[in-house]
């Protein structure tokens, strides 16, 4: 089977998995991390080398400041307690988004860990906290630029590479595959860029109920889609 080598979640339903049971939105993130740990586990299974999940957006910071609080605290336990699996793994963790708008030991937590798994090969996790695709895209151009003043590059030098080495998942290779949760059929401002050419995938499981066997049945579409980066089915067949 072929297996993508980039697998990018949009981690969603965990509000309405939560508010289906009369529970707290809050559980429902919290049963939401466990999916998390069954898909990591599944993944390096595969072979997988890089995951990047959307746990937190640029847009979320709008939501009730008890929902904004309780998940930044979530992320601060997540963080540190997987850091000695992630280490046993071979897991290098990395993150996209505007890390410094996270609360400071939450910064601290994850800056720390990016660095003590710094040297991990056997799969990349990226965390994308804090993460808005425009927001990316803009610091992108301002960088850019600067570099363009600064008389380091011609504007006639400018080119794709320019543009993927200057957004936050620079060296990271784009997406295979995309699956998004909970039924909804959008992008939500998350990897505009890199998502160019990535298989999308639309699952109606929430989030806390995905597992991974879902996970597993994903894989298996993915495998029988044809990525024609638009030549004809033809030209890809031919040898
Ligand atoms: C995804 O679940 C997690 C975050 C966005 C932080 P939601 O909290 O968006 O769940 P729904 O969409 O309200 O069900
Ligand atoms: C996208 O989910 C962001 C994350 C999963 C972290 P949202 O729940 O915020 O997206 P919308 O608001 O339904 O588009
Ligand atoms: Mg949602």
């Amino acid at each position: 089977m072929r297996i993508p080598k980039h697998l990018a979640i949009i981690m969603d339903g965990n509000g309405r998995w939560a508010e289906q049971r009369r529970l707290p939105r809050i559980l429902g993130h919290r049963k939401g991390v466990e999916s998390v740990q069954s898909v990591v586990d599944e993944c390096l299974r595969h072979g997988i080398e890089y995951l990047t999940l959307f746990a937190f957006s640029s847009e979320n910071w709008g939501r009730p400041r008890d929902e904004v609080s309780s998940l930044m605290e979530l992320l601060g336990t997540f963080l540190k307690r997987e850091l000695p699996h992630l280490n046993k793994r071979g897991i290098r963790l990395r993150a996209i988004g505007e890390i410094d708008r996270l609360p400071g030991d939450v910064g601290r937590t994850l800056r720390d860990i990016m660095q003590q798994t710094a040297g991990s090969r056997v799969m990349t996790l990226c965390l994308a906290l804090s993460y808005g695709s425009r927001d990316e895209l803009t610091r992108a151009a301002r960088k850019i630029a600067q570099r363009v003043a600064a008389g380091d590059l011609e504007p006639e030098g400018i080119d794709e590479e320019t543009i993927s080495a200057h957004l936050d998942t620079a060296g990271l290779p784009d997406p295979d595959l995309l699956i998004r949760t909970s039924g909804e059929s959008r992008i939500s401002n998350f990897l505009l860029w890199q998502l160019a050419y990535s298989e999308l995938i639309f699952s109606e499981v929430l989030w806390p109920d995905f597992s991974a066997e879902h996970l597993k049945q994903a894989l298996v579409e993915y495998g029988q889609r044809q990525r024609r980066f638009g030549l004809t089915g033809a030209q890809l067949n031919s040898p």
